[in-house]
């Protein structure tokens, strides 16, 4: 496990123990790359072997959108491949195993699916995994644009349309037990590794219950609350400091990250406009601003976010645009040459930014030497600008 010790607690280095990881499987899929950055990875193959290659604990996010079965896109890989739902789930339920392996203990995965199909599927997940919601994304058609369900015959269903789409979110479980919480047991065990009792602890970190004089603690330590960062350094602190253990985990490395407010979206409900057809557009697209949503919410800066359906590579620019590192699998040589040319073009683009940001730096410099100089003599106008 990557730890801070009490000299380094305040410095952000569990974005180095993420570059680590990152170059570490960018190894193990050396042969299966086609594009490979410091910030992205892509491999072309079949997802089920590619994933057997990435270590342990080693993923922060899935965000994933396989093959839904149920639609019988014959344009998308897999699609109509299974004769049974039965097969189906099986395949999915080899990948759910191999989630809960590469995710780490406080990771997230956000599981694209069918209405029809989440039911069975959340079953699967709650094996190893504990369900912490199930969203609705609703799919509005963006004002102006009638997509073709405004065009269909109502009178012929048999049933109510299924234009929504699901998201199954959930956590790795730990110990099979919905009420045993990773982080919890990771303050647990080290206080009584440091011999210290939860009101010495609470002591320690000033954070007394209003009932109950251990009550902070107690409440962390079963996973009701969470510590925050500032209460948690206060831990590290006094548990390093009883000289019986010499570091902590990293605070990104042991609580689940999870940032909303009320400016964005936070209930299960989710209305993101779905992608409007454009030339090249990836039968089963999801609009990027979701994508980043689910990023921002359920990760930190630097994390790896892995998607092992990648179709036009949407993730993976969600992924880069908000400062994390990604890595896509795709089967289908088609959208694996798009996603290619996706990640190249992206990545041209934020060098060609970067140099423009650096050459506006060069002349705000220039700017600011030539008004040194102005006013050193007094005399000459800046000829910059
Ligand atoms: C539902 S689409 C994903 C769309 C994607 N989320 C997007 O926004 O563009 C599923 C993708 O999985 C790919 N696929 C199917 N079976 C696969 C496998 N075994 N390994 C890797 N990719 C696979 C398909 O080619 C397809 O592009």
């Amino acid at each position: 496990m990557h730890t801070i010790n009490s000299e380094k607690m305040h410095q952000p280095t569990y974005k180095n123990s993420r570059q680590k990881d990152f170059i570490q499987i960018a190894q193990q899929l050396l042969g299966d790359l086609v594009f490979d950055s410091s910030d992205a990875i892509l491999a072309g193959g079949d997802a089920l072997d590619l994933i057997k290659k990435i270590p342990d604990n080693s993923i922060s996010l899935i965000l994933t959108d396989p093959p839904y079965h149920s639609t019988k896109k014959k344009n998308i890989k897999n699609d109509t491949s299974f004769d049974t739902d039965k097969a189906f789930l099986d395949w999915i339920n080899q990948f759910i195993i191999e989630w809960k392996r590469v995710l780490k203990p406080n990771g997230s995965i956000y599981f694209f699916c069918s209405s029809k199909m989440s039911g069975r599927i959340e079953g699967l997940f709650m094996e190893s995994f504990n369900i912490l919601g199930n969203i609705v994304w609703s799919k509005p058609n963006e004002p102006g644009f009638d997509g073709w369900k405004q065009k269909m015959k109502k009178e012929a269903l048999r049933q109510w349309y299924p234009h929504s789409e699901r998201i199954v979110f959930a956590e790795p479980s730990y110990e099979g037990n919905i009420f045993k919480v990773w982080f919890a047991n990771v303050i647990k065990e080290n206080r009584i590794k440091c011999g210290l009792n939860m009101k010495e602890l609470t002591e320690i970190t000033g954070d007394y219950g209003k009932v109950n004089h251990g009550g902070a603690v107690s409440n962390w330590e079963a996973g009701r609350n969470l510590p925050n960062r500032e209460q948690y350094r206060k831990i590290c602190e006094g548990l390093i400091a009883t000289g019986k253990i010499d570091s902590m985990p990293f605070y990104e490395d042991i609580f689940r990250p999870f940032n909303v407010n009320s400016d964005i979206e936070f209930t299960d409900v989710w209305d993101f406009y779905s992608v409007r057809p454009y030339k090249g557009k990836h039968p089963a697209e999801k609009p990027l601003n979701m994508l980043e949503h689910c990023i921002v919410s359920s990760s930190y800066e630097g994390d790896i976010v892995l998607d092992c359906f990648a179709g036009s590579g949407s993730t993976a620019i969600a992924a880069l645009k908000t400062n994390r590192k990604s890595i896509s699998f795709e089967l289908d040589e088609k959208w694996i040459n798009a996603i290619e040319n996706r990640l190249e073009k992206f990545e041209k683009n934020q060098i060609d930014l970067s140099q423009l940001n650096n050459s506006q730096a060069i002349m705000k410099l220039t700017k600011t030497e030539a008004q040194v100089q102005v006013s050193s003599n007094g005399k000459h106008q800046p000829t910059l600008f």
